[in-house]
């Protein structure tokens, strides 16, 4: 059986007649196009913690259950108001939206203070700033205080 050798380049052109780009992007890097544009995210789900909105503020419980419960955590905040990430260094804690910048997903995944929406790839910070595009501006922060073990965040 003749089994056909391709250059790279024939690789990836026969590779995009067959599969989706966003597959070959995860699968291949460097077969052209943007990365930052590809329907990617290669970091983890955040933990999800569902809660409510009253009064203006979230308020949250954080013990030793809780996906916050160490320093360099994040989660996602699930709320009938919205979706909220919320990540902690030490006794202080960064609230901001969950809203993507570029076309309003969630973002939902993150590692290591990286958070990356996984609708294109953007990468933000955890106080919202962006480190990769395709989006352009920072995520909105929420003001935060923290009575141990309450965390309160004003929405
Ligand atoms: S919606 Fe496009 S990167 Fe988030």
């Amino acid at each position: 059986m003749h089994i056909p050798k391709y250059t790279r380049r024939e690789f990836c052109f026969h590779s995009g007649q067959v599969v989706s780009l966003a597959a070959i992007a995860s699968a291949i890097t460097g077969c052209g196009g943007s990365s930052s544009t590809s329907a990617t995210s290669t970091l983890p789900n955040l933990p999800t913690i569902n809660s409510s909105v009253a009064n203006g503020a979230i308020t949250l419980t954080i013990d030793a259950s809780s996906p916050l419960a160490a320093t360099g955590s994040a989660a996602l905040i699930a709320t009938a108001n919205g979706n909220f990430l919320v990540s902690r260094a030490g006794d202080q804690f960064t609230a901001l939206t969950a809203v993507c910048t570029h076309e309003q997903c969630v973002v939902s995944t993150f590692s290591s203070g990286t958070y990356q929406c996984p609708c294109h790839g953007s990468q933000y910070s955890t106080n919202g700033s962006v480190i990769r595009g395709p989006a352009s501006r920072s995520l909105t922060t929420f003001q935060t205080s923290y009575a141990n073990p309450v965390l309160t965040i004003r929405v």
